[in-house]
């Protein structure tokens, strides 16, 4: 026996020191393990653990952070951002307005907000409608005396879902005690989805960025009014600002009697297949350019930067997969737009009126009528110049302002339709400016900062109250031009073969 007596007490206090770090390893390293799961179980605006949409499918987002430093990030985002002492948990007071403001009347196309809402002017919206909207929804939205709950469904492509919501925290901040409790279903996904045929017995409430008139889909701002950074796209009112001072380094005479466009081709858009067909400056007046996302980002976006894209009498708006974030920047230019049938619309492209803030150009046989709307311009140079004033200034007149306020009309007359009391659901997080900036990459967090609002000293623009003979007059009116042209175009080429 080698063990003198004298070490024996040592034994038990050497194993003890064992045990304690042994057992404070373990409850640490089942901590960490637990705090691990539950973080890699939590969903975030960012996009993690999120899958795709099934209805449409795209390539998870992979994110390049280490595994403890993303733990850490996803719980203190989303669980503890937005609990500091400088977030009192009370319901803002409603805004006071400075008296001397006076509301003006909200332009024309703020009407379209009824004849969105209006399938459930009689039914009201009921939580049978939230559910069976779920389905096709990637976020759901509750506010609730003013603070904003997501509850994260599937991942939004790209940054969207973070721009989105931002947009929304941004309202909030807008007009503080204003924005109704309200519950919202959205997709971040290109396509309408509820078809008015197939619906038409129970129409879902769907927010998105874009519907057409055959679906139900409601139309909301899409993200990049507050920036696209995989773009290069900067908040629109910044944009807008550089892109209007580019449009006027040439004067009218000066810019290339020709008409111009510059995007992806190649996005599963027959329109702009067959506009490549039309890219001959000389036979069709047209110029047709590739835009390249991964070289222009490899060099700083130089080429692709929209204030220099205005030195065209004539752009071209061609749509992508479904509408296009382009239109806006397009018409921004002064230039005259040269707009190929679209059949998406988007929140503000119903204040677009044929022959007064357009050109309209027809998809069967786009080169010709590429060519004809071009000979049409040089031949009248102040009409043209002046249709394409007037697309400026529509484009003018949706300043952030105007966007927040549509926002804001749309949801106040949505939350009045609500039949039952918004609650967030038990899976929703709240969202705050300080949580979502805490999860927003080093450039996403540049785009939205700039993106800031404040409260507004304006109350609101004034919402005209529901016509709906007034929109049907205005279908009508816009088809009634659309044909105009095409007649005339009909009758220039009758006229040349004989
Ligand atoms: C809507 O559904 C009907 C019936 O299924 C179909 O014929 C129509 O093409 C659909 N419309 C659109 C725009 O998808
Ligand atoms: C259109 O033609 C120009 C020059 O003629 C060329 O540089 C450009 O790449 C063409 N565009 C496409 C989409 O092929
Ligand atoms: C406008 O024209 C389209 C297609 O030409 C037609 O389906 C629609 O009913 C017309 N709308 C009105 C209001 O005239």
């Amino acid at each position: 026996m080698g063990l003198s007596p004298r070490n024996t007490p040592r034994a038990p206090a050497y194993l003890l020191h064992c045990v304690i770090a042994l057992a404070t390893f373990s409850v640490t390293a089942l901590l960490l393990y637990k705090v691990d799961d539950f973080a890699s179980q939590t969903k975030t605006l960012a996009g993690h653990n999120l899958d795709p949409t099934p209805w449409h499918l795209f390539p998870p987002r992979s994110f390049g952070e280490q595994t403890h430093l993303k733990t850490y990030k996803i719980i203190h985002c989303s669980y503890l951002a937005c609990h500091s002492a400088t977030n009192p948990n009370t319901t803002p007071e409603r805004h006071r307005f400075h008296p001397s403001q006076p509301s003006e009347t909200c332009p024309d196309f703020f009407r379209w907000i009824h004849h969105d809402l209006e399938p459930w002017a009689t039914t009201g919206i009921s939580l049978t409608h939230m559910a069976e909207a779920q389905k096709f929804a990637a976020l759901r939205v509750v506010i609730v005396a003013g603070k904003l709950y997501v509850d994260l469904l599937y991942a939004c492509v790209q940054s969207r879902a973070m721009f989105t919501i931002w947009g929304l925290l941004q309202l909030l901040k807008r007009y503080p005690g204003m924005v109704p409790d309200v519950d919202l279903m959205f997709d971040c996904m290109d396509k309408p989805i509820v078809n008015r045929t197939e619906y038409s017995s129970m129409p879902l409430p769907l927010f998105r960025y874009c519907t057409t008139k055959d679906h139900y889909d409601i139309p909301f701002p899409d993200w990049s009014f507050w920036g696209w950074p995989e773009t290069n796209v900067r908040p629109w009112d910044e944009e807008f600002r550089d892109i209007k001072r580019g449009s006027q380094s040439l004067s009218w005479s000066k810019k290339l009697p020709r008409a111009y466009w510059k995007g992806n081709p190649n996005v599963g858009s027959l329109v702009r297949t067959a506009l490549v067909q039309c890219n001959h400056s000389r036979i069709w007046r047209a110029k047709i350019m590739r835009q390249d996302w991964e070289e222009e980002a490899r060099i700083g976006y130089e080429q692709s930067k929209l204030s220099r894209q205005c030195d065209y009498r004539y752009k071209i708006y061609a749509e992508g997969y479904a509408w296009s974030v382009s239109l806006k920047y397009i018409l921004s230019c002064g230039s005259l737009s040269l707009i190929i049938s679209p059949q998406y619309e988007d929140f503000f492209s119903r204040g677009l009126i044929p022959k007064k803030n357009y050109w309209p150009v027809s998809p069967t046989n786009l080169c010709h009528s590429l060519k004809y709307a071009v000979d049409w311009g040089n031949e009248h140079p102040s009409e043209a110049k002046a249709i394409g004033k007037e697309g400026q200034t529509l484009m003018e007149t949706l300043s952030m302002d105007r966007v927040y306020d549509y926002m804001f009309h749309l949801i106040t007359e949505y939350s009045k339709l609500q039949n039952f009391k918004p609650v967030p659901p038990s899976s929703a997080l709240e969202v705050c400016p300080k949580s979502l900036l805490c999860l927003a990459d080093d450039k996403q967090r540049q785009f939205l900062e700039k993106s800031t609002a404040f409260p507004s000293e304006a109350p609101p623009c004034s919402l005209q109250s529901a016509d709906s003979n007034l929109i049907k007059g205005l279908i009508q009116q816009k088809n009634k031009s659309i044909m105009d042209v095409e007649d005339m175009e009909k009758l220039k080429v009758q006229r040349r073969s004989h």
